[in-house]
């Protein structure tokens, strides 16, 4: 019984010692400590044995139980704290590695870039920026820009009504916002009213909306002149510095004289041919594009806003308002109008 008890304790030595994990550790402590081991059996059969023996049996019994419960417990911290290294060691951050990729961000809207080129543009010669309502009363949609009721210019514009308020309407063109500005402010006024505008109409140039920039200068003294030199300067902003504006007879129901604004074609310089003798393909060879509508502010708008101080025998001015979408489809190429609201990322980044 003796010699056994020492093969047991010399058989669990060397397999504690060589125990390569805690898990594995544990398992051996079960298997020579356990409830259903050897040693711990001889130890509880120990009153069975002949009285001489008792003293003997158990004394080795013992001292081998608390040999290997120590070797258990060393062997235990060494590898505890070996496993703990490792951990720490695979879970080591390298901070000198440089970081993710940066998620992109997004960027403005072409319409909104050429919206605020525009801005930029008209700030610099002093105008402030106004928004106005979408959803329009006939009266400054239509009425005070003097198309009454039954005028037929109406039906050029033919928009979206409320159904159940025949007077409410999706506004056709930023105009309204000039008599809305004027009842804000007494003359002089400078201002521009980018926005969305609402028509009946789509194909590869219209859009049932789209956005357009309105302006007004209304202030003493203000002839066609200054409208021509302003736009002068909002063209070479918009189309290069060696462009040149031309005005030629229109008719709108709210101002007179009327206009149709046309700039020097920016890519055959107003000749209308190419470098190799074709016809230029934005100008169609006839060096020119139309880019606005524009004129002299009638006096009967004017009247609509007497009572805020427009008095039409002092104040005089101007008006325009172009598509945004028409001035960047003509500086960046793009060829159909709807693809700046399909919100495809193949388009719009592009434009970033
Ligand atoms: N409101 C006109 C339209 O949408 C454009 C326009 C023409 C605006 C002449 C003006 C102007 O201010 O003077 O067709």
């Amino acid at each position: 019984m003796i010699s056994r008890i020492a093969e047991i304790r010399s058989e669990a030595a060397a397999a504690i010692a060589a125990a390569g994990s805690s898990e594995e550790l544990e398992g051996l402590r079960v298997r020579y400590l356990g409830r259903k081991a050897e040693l711990p059996g001889v130890l509880r059969k120990i009153s069975e044995l002949p009285p001489e023996e008792r003293g003997k049996v158990g004394g080795a019994a013992n001292r081998a139980r608390k040999e290997l419960e120590e070797l258990l417990g060393a062997r235990a911290e060494s590898l505890d704290a070996s496993e703990l290294d490792s951990k720490l060691a695979g879970d080591r951050l390298d901070v000198t590695l440089p970081g993710a990729p940066p998620h992109p961000v997004g960027h403005a809207h072409l319409v909104a870039r050429t919206q605020r080129t525009i801005e930029d543009a008209m700030v610099g010669m002093g105008y402030t920026v106004a928004e106005g309502p979408e959803i329009e009363h006939d009266y400054y949609n239509f009425t005070a820009l003097n198309h009454p009721p039954g005028h037929p210019a109406r039906q050029l514009q033919d928009t979206f009504y409320v159904q159940s308020h025949p007077e409410v309407l999706l506004r056709t063109h930023t105009s309204p916002m000039q008599v809305r500005a004027m009842e804000t402010q007494p003359p002089p006024i400078f201002v521009v009213v980018p926005g969305k505008v609402y028509r009946r109409d789509s194909d590869a140039t219209h859009s049932p909306m789209f956005h357009q920039m309105e302006a007004l200068a209304i202030a003493e003294g203000i002839t066609l002149a200054d409208l021509k030199g302003t736009l002068l300067t909002l063209a070479r902003a918009l189309f290069g510095e060696t462009r040149e504006v031309r005005l030629r007879p229109h008719y709108f129901p709210f101002t007179e004289p009327s206009v149709e604004v046309d700039v020097s074609c920016f890519q055959c310089e107003g000749t209308g041919a190419l470098p190799d003798g074709s016809r230029c393909n934005i100008c169609k060879g006839q060096g020119w594009i139309e880019i606005l509508g524009a004129g002299m502010v009638d006096p009967n708008v004017l009247g609509f806003v007497e009572q805020y101080g427009y008095d039409a025998e002092r104040v005089q001015g101007f008006a325009y308002g172009l598509g945004i979408e028409r001035v960047a489809m003509l500086r960046h190429g793009v060829p159909d109008l709807r693809r700046f609201f399909d919100n495809d990322l193949r388009m719009l980044e592009q434009f970033a």
